[in-house]
This record gives C-alpha cells, structure tokens and sequence, in this order.
C-alpha cells in the first residue's frame, strides 16, 4: 500500500465520516464537515488516502473486463497471432486495468488563530491503527501549521486517551491545562495540550528526525510521496 495524504475533498465527506463514526463518541455530522470545507477560510482538512501498489491489483479477468473501454485492445494482445518461429508478434500493449478506488485510512483537521493552529480533529480506523498512519497525519498537520504561519499547536484531548496523548507527547507536546467536564457525553475533562515554538532549530531537528523515522517504517518512497504530494501542496492546492 501507498499513503497520500491530500486536501479533503466534499466528496470524500461520507467516508470521512464513517471513519469518524468509528473513532469518537461524539462524531461530528455530516453537514458540520461540509461547512468547514465550503465556509471556512481558517480551517485545513487533510485525509490520508491508501492506494494499492500497483502490483498488488489483481490481473483482470476477462469476463470482468467485457464492456470496459479497453477490453478490445486487452483481448486482441492475448488473441495476437503467432509467427511461424514461434515468437510472438510484438502487440500494442495492453492498457493497464482500471484500479480499485483508493480508501480514506485517517483524516485530520486544524483551525488557524492568529498565530495559533488549534488540531480539531484526527483519527484512523480502528483496522489500521497502530501502523503509523496518525502519526503521518498529526506530523502533517504540525507541518502544515508551521508552513502556513502558526507558532504554536494546540489541542484538547479525553483525559482518557492515553493513546493519543502518548502521539502528541512524541511531538513534545506538553499538557498546559484542564477544560472541566468538557465531553458532553460523560462529562470527562480535557487537558488542553500545546506544541513547544514550531519554528526553533530544535523543533525543526525534532520534526526532520521523526519523519525520517515515520519514513522507515512507513516504506520510504510511500511516504516521500505523501509528503510531496500531501502536505506540502496543500498550499498550493487551496
Ligand atoms: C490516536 C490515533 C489517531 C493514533 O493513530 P495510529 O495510526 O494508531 O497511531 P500510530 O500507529 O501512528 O502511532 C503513533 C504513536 O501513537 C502512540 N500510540 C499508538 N497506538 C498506541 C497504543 N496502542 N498504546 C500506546 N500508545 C500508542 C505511540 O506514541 C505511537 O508512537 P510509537 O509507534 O513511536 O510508539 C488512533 O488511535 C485513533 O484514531 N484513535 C481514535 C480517535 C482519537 O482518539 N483521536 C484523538 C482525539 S484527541
């Protein structure tokens, strides 16, 4: 598999929101997403798009194939006459066959204040959590902060969610205080939680490091191109 992380789209909303349905309590609704990607010019939402390597997409079959634009040109490369001496008549090639939809791995999401970029949302589905996949994304959205202007992140998260906060302390980020019975489902507090100064030497070796690292594990070309074409376009792509 390939990730990319890439802009949300409002097509992507219905499975944006399946994934959020699976990740919190509280999910935020469907219209509350479209308002952010329509409305809002101080907020950035990104998801994480898993494609299969290409090797991975089974060979056609061609009964599957019949009526697709291409199917010509693939039978006529199976059914092309053999020479006398046994080797093939070179053929046009056959186009590639189509690929399967990519799906939405993880989504994330940040509110711009003045210098401040404020983490609204992350999350992964349940299946594929524990692969890197939110850490791709909170580094993404901790690089795009800085990028687009932000001195500092901050985020509220359950008290509860030791996995998450255990995400965010890889970050360095630190716990700076405590919103009260801010969940409304059970009254759970929230420790509000802040980056250190994004644009320090120190922070940008901290940053260069982890991601070389999430390179590794995440198969480096895979995740080189999610840089490439994921955070980093982002600007250019709002
Ligand atoms: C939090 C969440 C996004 C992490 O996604 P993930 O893809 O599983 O995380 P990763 O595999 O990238 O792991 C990144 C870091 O998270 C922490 N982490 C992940 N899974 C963990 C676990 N089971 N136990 C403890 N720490 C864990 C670790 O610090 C890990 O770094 P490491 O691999 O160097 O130890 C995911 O668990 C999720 O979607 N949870 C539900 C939604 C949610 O709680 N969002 C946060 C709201 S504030």
């Amino acid at each position: 598999m390939r990730f990319a992380v890439e802009p949300m789209r409002l097509e992507d909303i219905d499975e944006v929101v399946e994934v959020e349905k699976a990740c919190f309590s509280l999910p935020w609704p469907l219209h509350a997403y479209r308002r952010e990607l329509q409305d809002s010019h101080t907020s950035r939402y990104i998801v994480a798009r898993m494609y299969p390597e290409p090797a991975e997409t089974p060979p056609p079959r061609l009964s599957s194939l019949s009526g697709q634009p291409g199917f010509r040109q693939t039978l006529s490369a199976l059914l092309r006459p053999i020479r006398r001496d046994g080797r093939d008549v070179p053929a046009e090639p056959a186009p590639p066959p189509p690929s399967p939809p990519a799906q939405i791995a993880g989504y994330g999401g940040l509110w711009f204040m003045l210098d401040e970029a404020h983490v609204t949302t992350i999350g992964v589905r349940p299946d594929l959590r524990q692969h890197g996949i939110g850490e791709l994304l909170f580094a993404s959205l901790t690089h795009m902060a800085r990028d687009l202007g932000a001195d500092r992140v901050t985020l509220e998260v359950r008290l509860s969610n030791l996995v998450a906060q255990n995400l965010y302390r890889k970050y360095g980020f630190t716990e700076e205080g405590i919103r009260r019975r801010y969940y409304s489902d059970n009254n759970e507090d929230a420790l509000i939680m802040w980056s250190p100064p994004l644009n320090t030497p120190e922070y940008q070796r901290l940053m260069d490091d982890f991601e070389a690292a999430l390179a590794k594990r995440l198969n480096g070309s895979m995740l080189k191109s999610a840089w490439d074409q994921g955070a980093w376009a982002l600007r250019r792509s709002w």
